[in-house]
């Protein structure tokens, strides 16, 4: 049986930075599922049949990362057909051995529910909208209004809504390094296999 690690949180939380970490230390494959949303949006037209025909192409389009990226992302992700049309595509992932790390939104809610590691990653709005800002080169006041209204927008919506499984272990990553964080997961899988 693989072993699947599935990892959400907001925007900006560490998760991403985690993932890989876990995905290189463990040698399993990690697919950043935010991609797929951010991917859909981009190629415009209808998003259902975006979502629907979509192509590893797509994934290695420029500007994914951007935040305007990531807001259409997000109000595309309330569509639950364009949901239901990613979900397999991520289930197969998930099934490679000997294992893979997924991050998102939904990973141990909805994608991969019996997941044996859920960690859901957070961290306080000021110091994702600081870190973003940093990344981008933007404005860390306008990244703060973005992650916030993107958060509620995840969070709010009726299919598959941003949210901890009842089994997740939470990581706060406001006051850690991502050295820590990472030390952090990798002691929780740990424990999870032994
Ligand atoms: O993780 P990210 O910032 O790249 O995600 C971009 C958007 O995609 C996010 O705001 C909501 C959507 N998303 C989702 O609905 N479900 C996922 N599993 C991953 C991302």
């Amino acid at each position: 049986m693989p072993f699947i690690i599935a990892i959400d949180g907001p925007a900006a939380s560490g998760k991403g930075t985690i993932a890989r970490a876990l995905a290189e230390h463990y040698g399993f494959y990690h697919l950043d599922t935010g991609l797929l949303y951010r991917a859909t949006g981009a190629k415009g037209g209808d998003p259902v049949e975006a979502a629907r025909t979509l192509t590893p192409a797509d994934l290695e389009r420029d500007g994914l990362r951007s935040s305007e990226a990531g807001q259409i992302a997000s109000r595309i992700a309330i569509i639950p057909e364009v949901r239901s049309a990613l979900v397999e595509f991520q289930r197969r992932f998930a099934a490679q051995e000997p294992g893979a790390v997924l991050d998102g939104r939904d990973i141990g809610t909805v994608i991969c529910p019996d997941a044996p590691v859920k960690l859901y990653v957070v961290a306080s709005n000021e110091v994702r909208a600081q870190r973003r800002a940093a990344e981008l080169g933007a404005d860390p006041a306008q990244m703060l209004s973005e992650l916030r209204e993107r958060d509620r927008r995840d969070r709010e919506r009726d299919t598959a809504p941003m949210r901890p499984a009842d089994d997740a272990r939470i990581i706060d990553t406001s006051n850690i390094s991502i050295d820590e964080a990472i030390a952090a997961a990798i002691g929780i899988v740990d424990h999870c296999r032994s």
